[in-house]
């Protein structure tokens, strides 16, 4: 089946199951979670029901639509997301974003666990996304172009929306949070850095790594949705201070800073006006 209709196969679905039309989407990243307790839910719907979702399959990911409202808001949120590593296409794992702007969505903000190659952060520090460099080895907008939902060669000057970023440190800083602003680097993972890697990474320009963010950005801006994306540091991958990471490590690193990341992606939806 054409990839556009099984976009439009899905949406539908979800359309005769839920009212509620979500305005932002959110996409909560490994250990957190926690933003979803804070949502007025109205619906929830599993992948495994929606026709052409693909199915999560990391057991610490539940894998969940939640529909619902924050800050009086109307969101839909992807509890769990799916990464290139896990053996996902790209289209597969950008799937949900092409639904969510299909729902109505017209923001688009995404958090998710980092290691910090910038050496004035520290763990469980919180970075906001300014700008990213893809060095993942499959491009989401490979193969026919969907026109109808946005451009052959979209721009990608301004990935993040300046306007959110300068309002989320405005946040933060009402709220004494620490926030960095800086480069992320989207690698294909699932194993973690060499310390040659990491200090190429960091000569290539990037403040923080990871495995999940560009690809759901690259699609959301070739719709024309703007970004907001925010990283919790979980490890720290600067000379000195690599150490060997376990997952449990950078979860526990996640969830420490996850109230403080949680509270200014709350408040930046609260305080929006579109
Ligand atoms: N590298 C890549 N992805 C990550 C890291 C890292 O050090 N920490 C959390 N996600």
């Amino acid at each position: 089946m054409e990839e556009y209709n099984k976009i439009k196969e899905a949406t539908a679905y979800i359309q005769s199951k839920v009212d509620l039309v979500p305005v932002y989407g959110i996409v909560l990243g490994t250990g957190l979670g926690a933003l979803v307790d804070d949502i007025e839910v109205v619906a929830e719907l599993s992948y495994e029901d929606i026709p052409h979702f693909p199915i999560s399959t990391v057991e610490f990911h539940t894998g969940k639509l939640i529909f619902g409202l924050l800050g009086g808001k109307p969101v839909v949120t992807m509890k769990g997301r799916f990464h290139y590593y896990e053996g996902y296409t790209m289209k597969e794992v950008t799937f949900p974003i092409r639904v969510m702007k299909l729902l109505g969505i017209k923001k688009l903000l995404i958090s998710n666990a980092a290691g910090a190659l910038n050496p004035d952060f520290a763990k469980s520090d919180l970075m906001i996304l300014e700008d990213h460099i893809n060095l993942q080895t499959e491009n989401p907008l490979v193969g026919r172009n969907l026109n109808d939902l946005g451009d052959r060669f979209p721009d990608m000057s301004e990935p993040y929306d300046l306007t959110l970023i300068d309002r989320a440190r405005r946040i933060a800083v009402q709220h004494q949070t620490r926030v960095h602003v800086g480069v992320y680097v989207g690698v294909n993972g699932p194993n973690l850095e060499t310390r040659a890697e990491y200090k190429m990474l960091r000569i290539l320009g990037a403040d923080a790594v990871g495995m999940s963010t560009v690809p759901e950005t690259i699609v959301a801006r070739q719709m024309s949705l703007p970004v907001f994306a925010i990283s919790v540091l979980t490890d720290l991958c600067y000379p000195g201070h690599i150490e060997k990471v376990k997952i449990q490590d950078i979860i526990a690193a996640a969830e420490k800073a996850e109230p403080a990341m949680t509270e200014i992606m709350r408040e930046l939806i609260t305080q929006d006006e579109l």
